[in-house]
Formats: structure tokens, sequence, C-alpha cells
């Protein structure tokens, strides 16, 4: 699972993947090259307009130029700045096609997750939450119906807002605060990631409509500011609304499973991005696909009720958590 990684294993290996050995090589020749042949146009430009005695110091740089060893005409350069793409291949040797996640983002989701827990609202706040994200299923009930691959793809647009939300202002508070971050950022922005690839998943399986886009972006205008808003006053209400929102979430998945298995909804192939990213097997299905990704909003379900049971995110525990009351 995303969170479960070690928090600075992506970015060791995100570095690797901009300097590895070779690519590091070349990038910085690459580099140094270009620097120099900068240096020397700069210098040429000013010489242009100086004495003659500079003009015999250019005429020895233009040698020293023509001297110089002829960039490497091997190397791939993919853009203006000279950096080389590094080819990734599969583990059955074929090329990597996607630039939106990397071999090493990919993941088996923990399908035995226990889909059926619930966080029994006990105080105030959670009884606020919990109303609200039940509330929310009100109108998104009448717009979607049973339309659940449309629902999956537009829930997703929201669903993906909270970690992203959490891990900035975490991430600002460590900052300001000069303090650790136990470890929140890395696995709020994760689930954000997380929640982003559902999203490109299910985008292969149904098609925006013009009024659906424009939904979109009203509703990520709203929310986004309201879970920002609310996330400043409370993280712990925050997180308990994202839990209840999970919860949610795995409700409509197994909905939209029924479906698939009454054969009210097509069982189709798997996008083979969705078969690359939680390595599915190649004859995977929508069904496996909803599988999976139903498992992730258990696991996210999981991570928010923890981060509003202990409060203190970010911080070392100052106090005992309240006893957890699931069912
Ligand atoms: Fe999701
Ligand atoms: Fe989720």
């Amino acid at each position: 699972m995303n969170s479960s990684r070690m928090a600075g294993s992506l970015l060791v290996r995100n570095l690797t993947h901009h300097l590895s050995p070779s690519s590091s090589t070349t990038t910085a020749t690459t580099f140094l090259n270009g620097a120099a042949t900068r240096s020397s146009v700069v210098w040429m430009r000013f010489a242009s307009t100086s004495t003659a005695s500079v003009a015999r110091e250019e005429t020895g740089a233009q040698k020293e130029a023509a001297t110089a060893p002829p960039p490497p005409s091997n190397k791939e350069v993919s853009t203006y700045w000279g950096i080389p793409t590094t080819k990734l291949v599969r583990e059955d040797g074929t090329e990597w096609k996607w630039s939106c996640f990397r071999p090493w983002d990919t993941y088996k989701a923990d399908v035995n997750i226990d889909l059926t827990k619930h966080h029994v609202p006990s105080t105030f706040l959670d009884k606020v939450a919990y109303w609200t994200v039940k509330s929310l299923r009100v109108p998104t009930d009448i717009f979607f119906q049973r339309r659940y691959g449309c629902r999956a793809m537009m829930l997703e647009t929201v669903a993906a807002v909270p970690g992203m939300v959490g891990g900035m202002l975490l991430h600002l508070r460590s900052l300001r605060r000069f303090e650790h971050s136990g470890g929140w950022i890395r696995a709020l922005l994760e689930e954000a990631e997380n929640e982003r690839m559902h999203l490109m998943t299910f985008m292969e399986v149904s098609k925006p409509r013009w009024y659906e886009r424009a939904l979109v972006i009203l509703v990520q205008g709203v929310f986004f500011n309201a879970y920002f808003l609310g996330y400043l006053i409370s993280p712990k209400f925050a997180h308990r609304v994202t839990g209840y929102l999970e919860e949610e979430a795995i409700h409509s998945y197994t909905e939209f499973l029924k479906d698939l298995e009454d054969g009210k909804i097509e069982n189709v192939p798997a996008p083979a991005i969705a078969i690359d990213y939680w390595r599915l097997p190649a004859n995977a299905t929508l069904k496996d696909v909803v599988t999976v990704v139903r498992a992730d909003e258990a696991h996210h379900r999981d991570v928010n009720h923890f981060a509003s049971d202990i409060h203190y995110q970010g911080m070392e525990l100052q106090k005992t958590p309240a006893p957890i009351n699931y069912h």
C-alpha cells in the first residue's frame, strides 16, 4: 500500500530516476559542455566590440573551441535543456509507457482488508462530520443514480483533494514550527496521488461530458476551500470527514460491483493503466479494478479515522488517544 512505503524511498527513487548513474554522467556532461559553450559565446560577444589584443585572444578561444571534443552524438536530447529521458522496462522486458507513474509506484492492493469497519460517531464533532457526509450523499445519489462508472470518475475528483490539502498544510506547519512531520505529509500526499490514479483509471472507462466537467470545476472550487478552512480550524474534524467519505466510497464501489456481477454494467477488460498500476493479470476486467480501488478506499478510511483519533498529526503524541469505537 502506498502510505506504508518508507517515507524517503520515493524521494530516493525519484532522485535515482533523474540522476541514475548513466543519466547523471550524461546530464553533468551536457550541463558542463553547455556552460562552457555559453561562457564562450558571452565572452566572444564582448570581444567583438573590444580591442585588437582581445581579438587575438578571441582567435585563441576559437582555436580551443575547434580542438574541443565534439558533444556526444548518441545521447537522447528530448528538450531544449538537454535532460535525457530514462527509458524504463517492465519485468518482462517491454518498455514502460507511463510517465504519470513509474514502476516503483505500482503495488498490489490488500483486497483482504475489512470492508465493513465503521467508526461509530461518538463526539459532537464526529456526529457533525458523519451527517455532513451523509447529507452530501443525497444530491450525489440524485444526480448519478446507478451510473457508477461516471459516479466513480466524478467522485474521485473530490476524493483526491483532502490528502493534498492535509499534506500541504502539515508541510507548511513543519516549516513554520521547525518540526518533523512524523511521516504524515508523505502518507497524505501518497493518498492524494493514489486517488488521482483512481481518476486516471476511470477516465478510461467513462468519458466526462461538458456539463460534468463544469460541475467538477464548481465542486472543486467549493470543496477545496471548505476543506482547507476546515483543516485549518480542526484537522481532527477534517480527517473524520474524510474517513466517512471513504466509508461512502466503499459503499458506492460495492454497489458498482453488484451491478457488474448482475450484468447491468458490462464487465469490460481492465484499462491498461490499471493493469500496470495495481499489477493485475493481463486478462483482468473492470470488476478486478473496482475490487482493488475499493480496497484502497478502505485503507484511506483507516488512515483518516486513525489520524482523527490521534489528533496530533505531525507531532509526537502528548496524550493517550481515546479508545477507538469501531464495529
Ligand atoms: Fe478513490
Ligand atoms: Fe479514497
